[in-house]
């Protein structure tokens, strides 16, 4: 599916959204987990952030500065009126172009609507956006190989992919991450977590 379209459906559900999610627990507990990884508390960066804006309200209140990015114009129009102070991207993560250096980026159940073929130029996006001892935080589908799902939720039909675990771990490992945490936090669910941390130049050693 492309971009365009998922952002079509999440804007017929943004108000729903923020309903239901605004006092969400969530994927609070994996936040505070990636917070407590993250050594410097900068500037933040929650990819697909939603309309309730649960996350940006949490890593504020830890002292980052935080910046929103989602693809759903309606998602964004609501988190900006609940957070008028924030900076939010109305953008694709797919077209976007980091500018600045992120001392911890989030993801949480957004690329996990990008299509295969996109998974691993965003990753590896991700991972360049971070500066030296940064965090990134993202969910993606678990298991070993690539797989690609449809479903249908609030009565839209969405689609997911999955490069599966390894691959994800090669990808951070290329681009110098290493992985601090990675957990099936849904099991029997096929949900995966990772919180992967950016290597600091002097400590990289090529094998
Ligand atoms: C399941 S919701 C999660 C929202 C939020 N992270 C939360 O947990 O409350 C997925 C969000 O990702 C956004 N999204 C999906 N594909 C995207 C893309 N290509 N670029 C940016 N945002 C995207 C959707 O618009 C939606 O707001």
């Amino acid at each position: 599916m492309h971009p365009k379209d998922t952002a079509t459906r999440y804007d017929r559900i943004a108000r729903w959204w923020q309903t239901q999610h605004q006092d969400s627990l969530y994927g609070i507990a994996q936040l505070e987990r990636a917070i407590k990884f993250t050594p410097n508390k900068y500037l933040a960066l929650d990819i697909g952030c939603g309309s309730s804006g649960r996350f940006i309200e949490i890593l504020s209140k830890h002292g980052f500065q935080v910046e929103g990015l989602d693809i759903s114009e309606e998602m964004i129009c609501l988190a900006k009126q609940l957070h008028p102070d924030i900076l939010f991207y109305r953008e694709d993560i797919c077209c976007w172009t980091p500018t600045k250096p992120y001392s911890l980026i989030v993801a949480w159940d957004s690329t996990f609507h990008l299509s295969l073929d996109m998974q691993e130029p965003v990753m590896k996006k991700l991972c360049d956006a971070l500066e030296p001892d940064g965090v990134l935080m993202f969910t993606c589908g678990g298991g070993y190989g690539q797989n690609e799902v449809s479903g249908t939720f609030q009565g839209q039909d969405f689609e997911y992919s999955t490069l599966g675990v390894n691959a994800f771990l090669k990808i951070l490992n290329e681009q110098h991450c290493t992985c601090l945490h990675l957990e099936y936090d849904q099991y029997p669910e096929n949900h995966v977590y990772i919180i992967a941390q950016k290597i600091r130049s002097s400590v990289v050693i090529d094998v």
